[in-house]
């Protein structure tokens, strides 16, 4: 059966500071269920977030990582430094990644090995441009970025993904898709799932839907059939907004 989980992203906001402030509210505010629940912290907070956490059922994940496991490449974090720390759930193919530090379909695919390679569950993200919806190209897109990065993995390998589809012009933009647009494309991508794999695989994997989801939008979007959750932004760094969308399964 598959999960469902509410996500975090909090991109690069929180210092260490304002990091154990919210971990401790949502630690307090938090009340525990079937749902799965993952703070995707900065870097520098990964670790006292994953402090603050112990014991709870909330679980932390980096927003990146290289797919080296070590070397010359500055400023980079390896997936070996993450589990050190005890994280072992990443975000990859975030739309800011692949517009703003040039992340491509191989690159992603990269560092998807190095991520299962080191027993590492991967949020794979992904979605489609306005341009790409206007035109009526968002199932290609979309399929592509899915095949691209991830159709060479075999079955087993599905057991430590979760995907994210996140149109980029719902990101921040406070235009959410409709929930009949989130249900019509996560289907989809289920469907390309088991025309790869099997249904059983394809059934069994959990796919989040994100961008400008609130308080507000969650029940209905998480009510439909193909959406098993939601990765969240701006709303993940607000506690009680956070702890709304969470309730909201
Ligand atoms: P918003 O919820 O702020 O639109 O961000 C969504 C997102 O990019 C999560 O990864």
């Amino acid at each position: 059966m598959r999960k469902q989980i509410v996500a975090g992203n909090w991109k690069m906001n929180n210092d260490y500071v304002d990091s154990e402030q919210l971990v401790s509210k949502l630690r307090e505010q938090y009340i525990e269920s079937e749902t799965e629940v993952i703070i995707a912290p900065p870097f520098t907070s990964l670790l006292c977030s994953s402090n603050l956490l112990k014991g709870s059922r909330i679980n932390v994940a980096a927003q990146n990582m290289h797919y080296a496991e070590n070397g010359a490449y500055t400023g980079e974090i390896s997936a070996g430094m993450l589990k050190s720390i005890g994280v072992d759930t990443v975000i990859l193919g975030h739309s800011e990644r692949r517009a703003y530090f040039n992340e491509t379909d191989a690159l992603l695919a990269k560092k998807v090995n190095a991520a299962l390679k080191n027993n590492m569950r991967i949020i794979f993200c992904f979605g489609e441009e306005l341009s790409d919806r206007k035109s009526g190209n968002e199932e290609a897109i979309v399929e592509g970025q899915i095949k691209n990065a991830l159709f060479h993995l075999p079955a087993s390998a599905w057991t430590n993904i979760v995907l994210a589809y996140e149109p980029v012009w719902a990101i921040g933009t406070g235009e959410t898709a409709s929930p009949e647009q989130a249900q019509d494309m996560h289907a989809f991508i289920r469907k390309t799932i088991e025309n790869k794999y099997s249904s059983a695989l394809a059934l069994d994997v959990s796919i989040l839907y994100g961008g400008s989801v609130k308080p507000a939008n969650a029940k209905e979007i998480f009510s439909k059939e193909d959406v098993d959750g939601g990765l969240i932004g701006g709303a993940a760094l607000d506690v009680s907004q956070f702890t709304a969308i969470i309730n909201a399964f």
